[in-house]
């Protein structure tokens, strides 16, 4: 059956892959990029489908309602996957209004316009929100975050999270609008911008810079490659339960340090570097403030509903994403140009303990 899907964020990291999973595997659909193209916005990630026919593009913030409202009349969508964020934890300890105007302002704005549009037409419609595990806080050694675990937000980042998954959930009980939410760990893949942790530290090995390790680096978190997240959203797009939530994650968990160590190995082999040549590029930093100490998700309601698992291993999933970053130094290079220089001046210089 046809369909029309708004996707926010399409230019994103993680928007470009379900982008292009939609526009490559429902020729009948049409899919309808909507995004502000931030910083962290490049149509270059979607070169390969930008001539399809089933694609458009829409440059809108969501935070202009008139504009939210003009696409909506303009493509009539019977569905929205909502990816468009400020996606990154230190820019929101420096910017923390950046996240309460996109993350909770724009998505209460995105929620208006399809309860309005949808009104009294519900059926066959859907609001998928896509959200983060960071919305559960931070675990100690042990134990699992599961759809039923308390939210207890310590980021201005994990916060705005919060609160518009809030605001999706009230839609849907208050206006009975059509609302599903994940949660997922940490992404990491092809076309992931070099501020979050593993595309930072391969920049920085190729360049052979510093490598700033926040804290001890025995923080926890949950890895998962970013073109299994793109097919859990399919899933849960088309199979999940309304009104319902789905934990994604990557039964994956890596300490920081042992992670770096790891892709510093991978990296010299790739490089034709001596072996231990990347580790001396480790440097340890000031700790992020408020940093959760470790993350994990129990991923197995989406696992046993809709038989959902990752398909790559961490080491097949780290290779496929250093050889691509290898592959595509241009890309690298256009990303790093310009702001990007500010931020990383204002994020690193002087941060060293
Ligand atoms: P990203 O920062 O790479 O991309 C965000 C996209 O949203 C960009 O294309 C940007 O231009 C667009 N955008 C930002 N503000 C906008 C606005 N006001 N109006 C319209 N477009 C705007 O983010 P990502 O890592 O791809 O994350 C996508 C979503 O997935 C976010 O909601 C994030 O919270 C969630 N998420 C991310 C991860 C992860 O590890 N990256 C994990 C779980 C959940
Ligand atoms: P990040 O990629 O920013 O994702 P998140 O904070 O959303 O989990 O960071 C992943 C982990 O890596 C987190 O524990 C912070 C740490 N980290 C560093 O040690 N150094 C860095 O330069 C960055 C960006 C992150």
């Amino acid at each position: 059956m046809s369909k029309t899907i708004v996707i926010t964020g399409g230019a994103g990291f993680i928007g470009s892959h379900v982008v292009r999973l939609f526009v490559t595997r429902y020729p009948d659909y049409s899919i309808v990029n909507l995004d502000a193209l931030t910083y962290a916005g490049n149509l270059a990630n979607l070169a390969d489908i930008e001539n399809s026919a089933n694609y458009h593009f829409e440059k809108v913030n969501i935070l202009d309602t008139d504009a939210l409202k003009a696409l909506f009349a303009k493509y009539q969508p019977d569905g929205v996957i909502h990816l468009a964020a400020e996606s990154h934890v230190d820019r929101s300890i420096m910017s923390p209004l950046d996240f309460v105007y996109t993350n909770i302002i724009g998505t209460v704005n995105l929620l208006n316009t399809a309860r309005d549009a949808w009104k009294g037409k519900e059926e066959g419609k859907r609001f998928y929100h896509i959200s983060t595990d960071e919305v559960y806080g931070a675990l100690g050694d042990t134990g699992f975050f599961t759809e039923t675990t308390r939210y207890d937000p310590h980021s201005p980042y994990s916060a705005s999270k919060a609160s518009s998954d809030h605001f999706v959930r009230a839609y849907g009980d208050t206006y009975g609008l059509p609302v599903v939410i994940s949660n997922c760990s940490n992404n990491y893949g092809p076309n992931h911008f070099p501020e979050k942790l593993i595309p930072l530290f391969i920049h920085n090995i190729i360049e052979r810079k510093p490598l700033p390790v926040y804290g001890d680096g025995h923080y926890t978190r949950d890895w998962l490659y970013v073109i299994d997240h793109a097919a859990a959203i399919d899933l849960i797009f088309h199979k999940g339960v309304a009104h319902s939530t789905y934990n994604i994650g990557g039964f994956n968990e890596w300490k920081n340090i042992d992670l770096v160590k790891l892709l510093c190995q991978l990296m010299d082999v790739k490089l034709g570097r001596p072996a231990g040549d990347s580790e001396q590029l480790i440097t340890y930093v000031k700790d992020r403030p408020g940093h959760d100490r470790r993350y994990a998700i129990d991923a197995s309601k989406i696992n046993e509903e809709l038989g959902w698992k990752p398909s790559v291993t961490f080491e097949q999933g780290l290779e496929l994403t250093i050889d691509w970053y290898l592959a595509n130094t241009e890309w690298l290079k256009q990303v790093t140009s310009g702001e990007y220089q500010h931020y990383y001046e204002q994020q690193y210089t002087k941060r060293e303990q």
